[in-house]
């Protein structure tokens, strides 16, 4: 028996290759073949189908769970599933299997499963990043590099207080993603098709067998809501948003130009025509991977604009584009991750500093703190003299030691400070050891912020690795369930 029912004719071929989602169903193949089970166990155990039917369901659902069989011309794979069972158990048997529940609370249930997991996966890829940032932290992190305001030198920072920025923004990207795994961790099973369901079925005990927290609360928006998502594509977006400034900045950084870091072979690519070449196409991918995960984002989002509750086909739609999305981002993290730990800072980036002035803040305090100017006028002041250094194309020491004494004496006060103390004065890397405020650039607070980040890491590994724990064992505790039942009626007959 077809299961498409007497209601309809045969559909056109056209109209199924177009509306049918068995490919793309292989993402979640196995998940709706758990919900089938752990429903026909709610079933069972609320006495709605006898143990015979249930044993023999079940038993085709375990040899089911091995993967999708796949038969051309089918829906989706929740029809294909169906019909083989009716197929191989008949219909008196196997056509209990959707008795109170609907394609629509099953496809909602087995998407939030498949995305449990891809979240879980895509934490672990970023604290893959995260810990390859703290690797370099801890190699090279007290050297002091130019820091960049609108792409110009603007001051000297560690190597350390790069990694820390991007770690953080990464310790946020993690810890949204967890929080969506929150939202997305509830079963619409026992919504049905949009009402609910007069067959009996205790949905919370069926949401803890499928490892889920609780039950969506109400039944429409169990089977029409995709915010969570939208929402987990948004934080793998953010994160993505994250690793392409990184990747811009890798990218940047190993130009002859720049020529501060040294990217390792492994991660890097050859020209086939100039043999001089060393591209940066882990960073240049991962850069792209961005615009495509975003591209993901709104997709999902304009599919559900405007979407009448409560199910429609169009939610189909939306779904691919998730997987790619965190396909792309999980990919993303563990190649940059790779390029990221291996990476070397060069000569240049350290030692590119002494001459050029990014330290001038510095003169412009001494003059606040030693000599009675208001910081603004000691800013005018100190700027003029970089403006000299500029033309006459000389160092900002030299044109201080020079300019100093006249230009004061125009501000108002007559100031004059002998060439070694101006020299140490603006010293790059006494500008850094010199940074009082909690969360600066100092080389001293190098170790300390490590240690907290290192306990960090690690405490976000140990959520996630929790996380994963729960789904494996709920995992099992399921198949054993079945298994059980399965055995039993087969032994009796
Ligand atoms: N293939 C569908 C999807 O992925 C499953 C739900 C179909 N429901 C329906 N009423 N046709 O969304």
């Amino acid at each position: 028996m077809d299961t498409r029912g007497q209601r309809l004719r045969k559909q056109s071929d056209a109209a199924l290759a177009f509306t049918s989602s068995s490919g793309p169903d292989s993402r979640i193949a196995r998940h709706v073949v758990a919900v089938n089970m752990a429903h026909m166990l709610a079933l069972l155990k609320a006495g709605q189908v006898g143990r015979p039917t249930s044993s023999r369901c079940l038993r085709f659902l375990l040899t089911a769970s091995s993967g999708p069989r796949s038969r051309q011309g089918s829906e989706d794979f929740h029809h294909q599933l169906e019909q083989d069972a009716v197929d191989e158990l008949g219909v008196d048997i196997a056509g209990y299997l959707n008795y109170g529940k609907s394609r629509n609370d099953q496809v909602a249930t087995a998407i939030r499963m498949e995305l449990r997991e891809r979240i879980l996966e895509l934490a672990r890829a970023i604290a893959l990043l995260q810990g390859a940032l703290l690797t370099v932290a801890e190699r090279e992190g007290t050297h002091v590099v130019p820091g960049y305001t609108h792409l110009q030198r603007a001051q000297p920072v560690t190597i350390g207080h790069y990694c820390f920025a991007y770690f953080d923004s990464l310790a946020r990207d993690h810890e949204r993603l967890l929080q969506a795994y929150g939202r997305t961790n509830l079963s619409p099973m026992g919504a049905a098709a949009l009402a609910g369901t007069e067959v009996h079925i205790d949905r919370r005990s069926l949401a803890g067998s499928l490892g889920f927290e609780a039950p969506v609360g109400n039944a429409m928006d169990a089977v029409s809501s995709r915010d969570f998502a939208a929402e987990a594509v948004f934080c793998a977006s953010m994160a993505m948003l994250d690793a392409s400034r990184l990747s811009e900045e890798l990218i940047l950084w190993s130009t002859s130009e720049f020529e501060f870091v040294e990217l390792d072979d492994r991660y890097a690519a050859s020209s086939s025509i100039m043999p001089q070449k060393k591209n940066p196409v882990v960073a240049e991918t991962a850069r792209a991977k961005a615009g495509s995960v975003v591209g993901g984002l709104v997709a999902v989002l304009t599919i559900l604009k405007a979407l009448p509750y409560s199910y429609n086909l169009d939610l189909q739609e939306a779904t691919p584009p998730v997987w790619r999305a965190f396909d792309d981002a999980s990919a993303a993290f563990r190649s940059l991750a790779g390029a990221v730990e291996s990476m070397k800072f060069t000569k240049r980036a350290t030692e590119s500093l002494s001459a050029d002035g990014s330290t001038a803040v510095s003169l412009a305090n001494y003059l606040v703190r030693r000599h009675g100017f208001s910081f603004r006028e000691a800013h005018s002041l100190v700027g003029g003299l970089c403006k000299a250094a500029a033309e006459k194309g000389v160092s900002l020491s030299e044109a201080v030691t020079r300019g100093l004494p006249e230009a004061s004496i125009r501000a108002g006060r007559s100031v004059s400070i002998d060439r070694k103390t101006i020299e140490e004065i603006l010293d790059p890397s006494k500008f850094a050891a010199a940074i009082a405020t909690e969360g600066g650039a100092n080389p001293r607070f190098v170790a300390a912020e490590i240690a907290t980040r290192k306990a960090e890491l690690r405490s976000g590994r140990k959520a996630v690795a929790l996380l994963s724990g729960l789904l494996e064992s709920s995992r099992r505790r399921l198949l054993k369930s079945a298994e059980r039942i399965a055995r039993e009626v087969k032994s009796k007959s």
